[in-house]
């Protein structure tokens, strides 16, 4: 009925039920992905509504599966690629190399080889090394500052590993690299993933003014303001707050159009186009005065799977069940574990859901951000299978 490895159209609104009563889970040992391609367009359109003046270029480190990126590309959004995989990735999909940046401020010099070879001239640097780095392999590249700006809050912090004291250094680095004869046209930062203290961008925005008026100053043109990702994956009307942020930052520090404003979105495009659909296994009631106080299911994906992002991202799942729905149905605190045979393959410890038995199905929504590309098959338990659907108007 529905086909692996080809694109599912639907009508109207995707029905996970339906898909879920009718995909044979019987003969799966794997979970399954269902993937909604239609959210991607959109997520974009959501983008433009809300930040028309920043051009998002998709980070293919949080799901690089080759149909994401291909959608996004078709879309014309640009990518912001971490390695040469992802680069090849992005130019595989129909990506133009003038909208690709290289932003991963620590690049192997075969990767900025290849960057050569393939003319993607935007990348990020927030080191000396880097630069000159840069200046022997790859001296016309564009190059950005990345400054170091985090929000007080966020899921996943990334200041301790990138990013050049905005006060401190990312001057010495702009007159290092004018020294070299290398061309310095902006700056990025990241305010980290996840980020739950939206000012953050604000503070970011004005620094990279300064910035910006140093490297006129001493004569670079300085035309390109990168600002990140962090933007949330299912919260739209979080995102519209932060977008505000942006915006009226950008109206006060940046109001001359002459400037190309880019981001680099990962979780928002992706997160809420995936479903993880997980069987149960094995169960175990942990009991105290006869009465059953925790219910224990163990599933055919954990933390070594998709669920890394619970350890890696700090992600809290959502578990649902596909029981018919009934208001009498009594539910208990229920404990999910992942197959593998590590105590540390916890989904998570807070689900409320009915009694629920071997056999029977638990979905995850919001799963496409930082799952993917993560997870490993540990234990012999094998990577979950994707189904991919799009709707019918978006396909014609
Ligand atoms: C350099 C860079 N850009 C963009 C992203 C994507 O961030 P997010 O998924 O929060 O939008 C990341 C995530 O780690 C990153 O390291």
């Amino acid at each position: 009925m529905y086909t692996f490895g080809k694109i599912n159209s639907f009508e109207g609104k995707l029905n996970l039920k339906q898909i879920v009563n009718e995909v044979d889970f019987e003969e799966m040992e794997e979970a399954l992905n269902i993937c909604d391609l239609s959210v991607l367009a959109k997520k974009y359109k959501t983008w433009q509504r809300h930040m028309p003046r920043v051009k998002p270029y998709y980070a293919v480190k949080c799901n690089d599966d080759a149909l994401i990126v291909k959608e996004l590309a078709d879309l014309g959004t640009g990518f912001d690629c971490a390695s040469k995989n992802e680069i090849k990735l992005a130019l595989e999909a129909g990506a133009s190399p003038e909208h690709i940046i290289f932003a991963n401020p620590c690049k192997p010099a075969s990767h900025l080889q290849y960057a050569k070879e393939k003319q993607v001239m935007t990348s990020t640097v927030d080191t000396e090394y880097e630069i000159y780095k840069i200046f022997k392999h790859f001296p016309e590249s564009n190059l950005v500052i990345r400054f170091r700006c985090e929000a007080k809050a966020a899921q996943c912090p990334l200041g301790d590993k990138f990013g050049c004291n905005a006060e401190a250094d990312a001057a010495a680095l702009m007159l290092l690299a004018k020294s070299l004869n290398l061309s310095v046209t902006g700056t990025s930062f990241h305010v980290g993933s996840g980020c739950s203290d939206f000012p953050a961008y604000n503070r970011a925005i004005a620094t990279a003014k300064n910035l910006f008026k140093f490297g006129e100053m001493i004569g670079f043109d300085m035309k390109i303001l990168d600002i990140g990702g962090g933007f949330p994956g299912a919260d739209d009307d979080k995102f519209a707050t932060i977008a505000d942020i942006v915006n009226e930052s950008l109206q006060k520090y940046f109001p001359e159009d002459n400037i190309e404003i880019i981001a680099e979105p990962g979780r928002f495009f992706v997160a809420s186009a995936y479903t993880l659909i997980c069987k149960i296994h094995a169960k175990r009631d942990v009991r105290t005065d006869k009465k059953t106080d925790l219910k224990m299911y163990y599933v055919n994906d954990g933390v070594y799977g998709s669920f890394n992002c619970v350890l890696y991202d700090h992600q809290e799942v959502t578990a649902q069940h596909f029981l018919e729905e009934n208001e009498s149905l009594k539910k208990f605190k229920t404990l999910i574990w992942g197959p593998t045979c590590d105590a540390l393959d916890k989904i998570t410890e807070n689900a409320y859901l009915p009694n629920l038995t071997c056999g029977d199905l638990i979905g995850f929504p919001n799963m496409g951000a930082y799952t993917v590309p993560i997870a490993s098959p540990f234990n012999g338990f094998l990577v979950p299978k994707t189904l991919y659907f799009k709707a019918i108007d978006e396909i014609i």
